[in-house]
């Protein structure tokens, strides 16, 4: 479902897309019309507001339709109060305990749609279940009650937002549900149970296939429960019916979660952790694209994402976020990736020619080009937000310093607002490590002897220089989680450059490597007749004179001379 890409960028020929089926299409079409309107919503909390205001509407009116409330306008009022009560208790909630970037009118508005869902489900199942027991009368009304997917709602506010407010989003679908039927305290229970048992089953859990997990463990909660209430209420007599009611109700909740599931991640553009797994998948297309056209760019990312991991891991962040977060944030650089010196391998610079001050605007754009990229690609706007972050407003240095250094003495001062990037700074943490671990992955690659004491000093002054510049002034990382990054980016930097033990039989560095390449070359082509497994002879060693063709050799078969034989590496 990821929305068209854009024609500079593909590498997949046009023809695929004309070979999707038009469903999806019609698909990406609504998406795309959903985005730029939420979008533009966005930009007026008010009418995102008014929206939740018609969801709660909607929840009112599907209450006071309920059989078992008595008639009348006292019912409808007690109803208004107690909706009132439960969705402002949320709000509260909300405010107070959950974070501040849940306080979003977007998110409010997708909390009460989803409980909103969770009811009018079922309302609907109780309006056709009196139809099923006319056509199945021996299947009591009771049992049927039983196979109403009412977990469900408990479960989309965990994958959605997380548990802690799925809990209290639970409590409140399953009072509002146990007012639909008439065994009220039986009702709530049940709701109650299923949801928690939805909600643990899915703690730690990253991919969608859980989804199925936590649909079978929602049936065997079921079937607990009622067997619990059978053996309270000494109601037995259709239990056979009701324990199959129960365990047909985690099938339901299964399908259910799996198919509305991304209709809720797409729309609403949630960055859930099912989402981010994804992404995560090194055969996503811009990844893939990536490893073409910018392969240095691509290990200088992946390594990014190994070192923010472990650094949110550390402080108790999002990790899943971070790693994604990395893998995409240099995605803009595609565009122009031989400016970039990590995909110049033997290139000529291409900054030879420019001003500073050019050369300083083309590295800035990667930024928004990676931000226009990553949302042709449908990335989750908390992924999209990194990569503007990911730099802040830091200053291009050896461009700012190049420019100084040529820069004619009348024209004034070099202005260092020209040489920062945008911005804006890192406003969540997960952006902070992005930034850290970005400056210290390519500050590393400069180090020539990699020892955990070079890292140390390495990451301390990266660390204080990102600190001194005021870019972590907008989140909230706090000193104690800035020693935890930087002892967690120190480990994982040891890991990623440790030494090896050297390899028998092989030389990899110095003159008796080169001779040895030389060597093997010559042998494969027949020239010579040694090769590499006959034993050096006695006084071969490492001494060049050695194993080096002599001048007959050179003359018989046009060898080159000395300084031209060594092969490029
Ligand atoms: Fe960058
Ligand atoms: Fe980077």
């Amino acid at each position: 479902m990821a929305p068209s890409r854009t024609a500079g960028s593909s590498l997949i020929p046009s023809g695929e897309s004309s070979a999707k089926p038009p469903l999806v299409g019609l698909a990406r079409s609504l998406s795309s019309w959903f985005h730029r309107a939420t979008g533009r919503l966005e930009r007026h909390p008010v009418a995102f507001h008014s929206l939740s205001g018609v969801a709660v509407l909607a929840i009112i009116l599907l209450l006071a339709s309920s059989q078992a409330l008595p008639a009348g306008s006292l019912p409808i009022l007690g109803i208004c109060l107690l909706v009132s009560f439960l969705l402002g208790s949320l709000c509260l909630y909300i405010w107070t305990l959950q974070p501040e970037s849940m306080r979003r009118p977007k998110n409010l508005f997708l909390l009460a749609s989803v409980i909103l869902l969770a009811v009018a489900i079922t309302r609907y199942f109780l309006f056709f279940i009196p139809s099923v027991n006319q056509a199945l009368p021996n299947v009591p009304l009771s049992a049927l009650e039983y196979s109403i997917p009412v977990g469900l709602g408990g479960l989309l506010l965990t994958v959605l937002f997380n548990s802690r407010l799925a809990f209290a989003g639970a409590l409140a679908i399953s009072i509002l549900t146990s007012l639909l039927t008439s065994a009220g305290l039986r009702f709530f229970l049940f709701s109650f149970v299923g949801s928690l048992t939805a909600i643990f089953a899915l703690v730690g859990r990253k991919d969608r296939a859980t989804l199925l997990g936590a649909g079978v463990m929602v049936g065997l909660a079921n079937l607990y429960f009622i067997l619990v209430w059978s053996l309270l209420s000494g109601a037995t007599e259709s239990l056979g019916l009701q324990l199959l009611c129960g365990a047909v109700n985690g099938l339901f909740v299964a399908i259910l979660s799996l198919g509305l599931l991304p209709v809720f991640e797409y729309l609403f553009e949630v960055a859930t952790d099912f989402r981010l797994v994804e992404l995560c998948n090194l055969n996503h297309p811009l990844l893939k694209e990536m490893i073409l056209k910018a392969p240095g760019t691509y290990h200088h990312s992946v390594v990014v994402g190994t070192l923010a991991e472990a650094a949110a891991q550390a402080i108790g962040v999002n990790p899943l976020l971070c790693r994604v977060g990395a893998y995409y944030h240099d995605i803009g650089k595609m565009t122009k990736p031989l400016y970039f010196v990590e995909n110049q391998a033997n290139a000529r610079d291409r900054h030879g020619k420019l001003r500073p001050s050019l050369s300083s605007l083309v590295i800035v754009s990667h930024v928004k080009a990676g931000i226009e990229l990553a949302r042709a690609h449908g990335l989750p706007p908390a992924v999209v937000e990194m990569i503007p972050q990911h730099h802040g407003t830091r200053l291009v240095t050896f461009f700012y310093d190049k420019a100084k250094k040529v820069q004619d003495p009348d024209l004034g001062e070099v202005e260092e607002e020209n040489f920062r990037y945008p911005g804006p700074k890192p406003q969540t943490k997960e952006s902070a490590i992005l930034m850290l671990a970005d400056a210290v992955e390519a500050s590393s690659r400069t180090l020539t002897e990699r020892t955990p004491g070079r890292f140390q000093g390495l990451v301390a002054k990266i660390v204080t220089a990102i600190f001194s510049d005021g870019q972590l002034n907008e989140c909230d990382l706090t000193f104690r989680e800035l020693r935890l990054i930087e002892e967690s980016f120190i480990r994982v930097l040891c890991g990623v450059y440790h030494p090896r033990v050297d390899y028998p039989g092989f030389v990899f560095e110095g003159p008796a490597a080169r001779r040895e390449f030389n060597q093997r070359e010559l042998s494969r082509a027949g020239i010579l007749k040694f090769t590499l497994e006959r034993p050096p002879a006695r006084g071969e060693g490492d001494d060049d004179r050695g194993q080096k063709p002599t001048k007959e050799d050179q003359d018989r078969h046009h060898l080159p001379k000395k300084g031209r034989g060594d092969h490029p590496r």
